[in-house]
């Protein structure tokens, strides 16, 4: 007996994508243009990360902007209004304002006021944990149409005089619009979190801590540990794989493609290679965005989508690994 809303409906208790969009901002800042602000070279970055450039929002254009954009978008693609949207998540470490939420701001731009609407910061796993928490929403009934947002700013936040740190993020923003659905849709989705490893990768300005106003570059630091966040996230995410394929029934060969969290392009190898997926069936901006955060994933999914790589039908491997340390996965029919 399928459940029933109390209405008497049948529910429909799978959450599907119908519909992505992402934007990014004009200005692209080149690995040449970075080495003459730090002692780095274009071989370095290029060879360590994979990247080659990123985006930098203009001054003025904000995380709101950036969401509102992709998001706008994603409604486009699936055919929905504004007005018929329940719920809005949106995941982001870089907010417009401290509160009201980015979430919120982005609810009114586009129209959609009276519904649900809150940030969560999972730090680059933010879009991750979104879709997550909306997909949860969906399938208990409480809602059909979802919108999940990631959008970051996080060049706002580089010191440009750390090498070890700002040659690695970019600005960008990626939506997608949930609905409810008889069939999957989301199969599977995890999320986790080891606040236990605050320390590799952190940003110790804020207002309970205070803004350290004094400190030099306050508000503006991003800390990391590199080489030691790589490792955790390397064997952290061939963990996951198998928890995530496990959760929905199904083997590595049953993947289409790898959309996954675009950090390095050699961690995103190894997770690769952990599905037995040639990198042909992987889906890479990491080269061209840089590490966007809650940006990725979505980017990266709404890119494959509109170059006709990713087609309906097809089964993707979503995930990512960020500051927290979280770590999140969802795999579905898209
Ligand atoms: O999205 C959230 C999760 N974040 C990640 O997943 C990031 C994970 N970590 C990484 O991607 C890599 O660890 C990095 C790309 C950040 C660093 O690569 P690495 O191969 O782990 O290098 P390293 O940190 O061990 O540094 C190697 C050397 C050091 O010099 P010495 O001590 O060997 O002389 C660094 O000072 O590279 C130096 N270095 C640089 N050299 C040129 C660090 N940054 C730079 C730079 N240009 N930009």
């Amino acid at each position: 007996m399928p459940a029933r809303r109390p209405n008497g409906e049948a529910a429909l208790i799978y959450s599907r994508i119908a519909g992505t969009g992402s934007y990014l901002p004009e200005k692209i800042v080149s690995n040449a243009d970075l080495e003459k602000l730090v002692d780095t070279t274009d071989e370095w970055i290029a060879s360590r990360t994979g990247i080659r450039e990123r985006r930098m929002a203009a001054v003025g254009e904000t995380t709101g902007d950036l969401a509102f954009h992709a998001a706008s978008r994603a409604l486009e693609a699936a055919g929905v209004a504004a007005s018929e949207i329940e719920l809005i998540v949106l995941g982001t470490t870089t907010p417009d304002i401290i509160f009201p939420s980015t979430a919120c701001l982005l609810q009114h731009r586009l129209g959609a006021n009276g519904c649900a609407a809150f940030d969560v910061n999972a730090a680059c796993s933010g879009f991750m944990y979104a879709l997550g928490v909306a997909d949860q929403f969906v399938r208990s009934g409480q809602v059909k149409k979802a919108l999940v947002v990631g959008a970051e700013t996080l060049t706002r936040m580089l010191d440009y005089g750390d090498r070890s740190t700002c040659v690695l993020f970019g600005d960008g923003a990626g939506a997608v619009v949930l609905e409810a659905a008889s069939e999957p849709g989301i199969f599977a989705t995890r999320l986790h979190a080891d606040g236990g490893y605050k320390h590799l990768l952190y940003n110790p300005v804020g207002v309970s801590a205070g803004f350290k106003l004094d400190e030099p570059n306050a508000g503006v630091r991003v800390m990391m540990t590199g080489n030691e966040v790589f490792k955790v996230a390397v064997k952290t995410l061939d963990r996951m794989v198998g928890e995530t394929l496990n959760a929905a029934g199904m083997a590595e060969k049953d993947v289409d493609w790898l959309i996954p969290h675009q950090a390095n392009l050699r961690i995103i190898e190894a997770t690769a290679k952990r599905l037995k997926l040639p990198m042909e069936r992987v889906i890479v901006t990491v080269d061209r965005h840089g590490n966007t955060s809650s940006g990725s994933v979505p980017l990266a999914l709404d890119e494959a989508v509109r170059s006709g790589k990713v087609q309906r039908g097809q089964n993707l491997l979503l995930e990512a690994f960020g500051g927290g340390f979280t770590w999140a996965s969802a795999l579905l029919r898209y």
